[in-house]
């Protein structure tokens, strides 16, 4: 029987019903520890409120924040405000104001034990009201240092295991300052959280881009088979800003790039660039292959470790301070805003292939990539005479996935010159632009991750292993930078592509970096 062709366009994607009832969570009470920070106002709310828009969020559901300044109806007209401001969102939105009625204000000190106790009746209040039941998703956004405190109380006030219903616990960056504080709040979590209630977020797992890796891999049978140490010469991955510590100096002084972007997000990328196929996509096969791309890799030296500090210079025009002259940062700092490493990945798939890493901040341009460059072709039979090409030599192919801004993938190629003359071959690129293709996407990464934490699903959340492991890997760098300040600081100016020893960390391989 003949099968009729169809073409699969993204027009076609938009008639895919986008809310699958399956993906709707349960009836749910989110409770926000910290929720007078910015990250609550700038990125739940909104993405909350993105969710119920599309109808995944159940209709019995309430968001609690919890913190310490005594802010009442305040909170939920703020939220408002961050929804309409940050969320992309119109006044006139129809569900706004139902959704703001599910936000609710408790003012508490994060050590008061007995205001637990009281925490614990609000919410059974809320929940009755709203026909919830026991279902609640507690997400810390507090200083680190509240952590354990808050686990703690949650557990000794029978919040943590409640009769009926799923309790889960989300818990932000940063996750640890090094291996042994890693550790130290694993195990305080776990004395009252069973790994499977905990979701440890890193944001960039959120993003669409990044899940889309896997996809590229996993999903295509073309690329799979080249990737690997026998065709890719080296892979970089590039995580630049061009935003500076943003009033977060006192933060940034005590973590620096390689704790605040490099052993969390660059190291999320790198894993989903490297793993092995998982045999499903759920949450125990993905976040083990995950952990044995790291597992794989061997100590850094620290000659493949290499920091940077930007002084004063321009970003877009204008004129910007350097680092240690930016508000309540040391004046003679040593913390770095730049950190590019150089690891490999002792595997079969991997052995000998260089993985470069670098990130910084007040860069010349925002741009998070990974670039997979193959080897040459065995033999090069054209171009060999420069004079009749303009392009020079023939460039190696590459794959640049674009993980923000201008989200997509591309491919480099040599393309032959249309000439009647001798060949000629100049690079040309394939490009896949998810804007062009499929509209532009307003979602924040937050409401993936806030939706799959109430599903109870964990395959984009860090587990307790793979947190410890990436520690492992930089505390020793890390150690050996506190210990020895560079002289050499500040060594960028801001609006630059970075410090000269980020270049020949690569030089020294025969290698560049791509052209931020
Ligand atoms: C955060 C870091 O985790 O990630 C910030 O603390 C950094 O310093 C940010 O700016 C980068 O995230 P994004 O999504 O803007 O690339």
């Amino acid at each position: 029987m003949a099968t009729a062709q169809m073409k699969v366009t993204p027009e076609d994607l938009s008639n895919v019903p986008t809310t699958p009832s399956e993906r709707i969570p349960e009836p749910t009470i989110i409770v926000i520890f910290g929720a007078s920070g910015d990250l609550t106002k700038r990125k739940l709310l909104p993405a909350l409120f993105h969710l119920e828009q599309v109808g995944l969020l159940p209709k019995e559901f309430a968001i609690v924040g919890v913190a310490r300044r005594p802010l009442g109806d305040e909170f939920a007209a703020d939220m408002r405000s961050g929804i309409l401001e940050f969320g992309g969102v119109t006044a006139d939105e129809p569900h706004l104001e139902e959704f703001v009625k599910k936000v609710h204000y408790f003012a508490m000190n994060f050590d008061d034990g007995a205001a637990y106790a009281r925490l614990k009746s609000e919410l059974d209040g809320i929940a009755k009201a709203n026909g919830i039941g026991g279902n609640r998703l507690f997400y810390l956004a507090t200083a680190p240092e509240y952590f354990n405190e808050i686990v703690q109380n949650l557990g000794s006030h029978g919040l943590a295991k409640p009769a009926q219903g799923a309790v889960r616990a989300v818990v932000e960056k940063p996750f640890g300052h090094d291996l042994e504080s890693a550790r130290e709040l694993n195990r305080q979590i776990n004395s009252v959280f069973a790994e499977r209630q905990v979701f440890r977020i890193d944001h960039y797992l959120g993003k669409e881009t990044v899940q889309n890796i896997l996809v590229f891999r996993f999903a295509n049978g073309m690329f799979e088979p080249v990737w690997n140490r026998n065709y890719i010469d080296h892979v970089q991955i590039t995580a630049a800003e061009t935003l500076g510590v943003e009033g977060r100096g006192p933060f940034y002084e005590k973590a620096g790039a390689l704790r605040d972007v490099v052993q969390n997000h660059v190291m999320e990328l790198l894993s989903f660039v490297a793993m092995e196929p998982p045999t499903s996509f759920e949450s125990q096969s993905v976040r083990l292959e995950k952990l044995k791309v790291w597992q794989a890799i061997p100590a850094i030296p620290m000659t493949d470790a290499v920091r940077g500090q930007y002084s004063p210079g321009q970003i877009a025009g204008k004129d910007v301070l350097g680092y240690r002259e930016e508000e309540r940062v040391d004046p003679e700092s040593g913390t770095e805003t730049y950190a590019a490493v150089k690891l490999g990945i002792d595997n079969w798939r991997w052995a000998g292939v260089p993985f470069y890493l670098r990130a910084g901040k007040r860069l010349k341009r925002r741009y998070t990539e990974i670039s997979i460059q193959f080897k040459q072709p065995p033999q090069l039979i054209f171009n060999r005479n420069a004079s009749v090409s303009d392009c020079g030599e023939i460039q190696p192919n590459v794959i640049t996935m674009r993980i923000q801004p201008d989200e997509g993938i591309s491919l480099r190629f040599g393309a032959k010159v249309p000439t009647t003359q001798a060949m000629s071959v100049c690079p040309v690129t394939m490009d896949f632009d998810y804007a062009a293709a499929f509209g532009k996407n307003s979602a924040n990464g937050y409401e993936r991750l806030l939706l799959d934490a109430m599903l109870g699903d964990q395959t984009l959340f860090a587990h307790r292993d793979g947190v410890e492991t990436t520690w492992a890997l930089y505390t020793p760098i890390l150690e050996a930078w506190a210990a020895k300040k560079p002289k050499t600081f500040p060594n960028y100016a801001a609006g630059s592509a970075g410090p000269q020893c980020s270049d020949e960390l690569l030089k020294r391989d025969g290698h560049t970096w791509r052209k931020l």
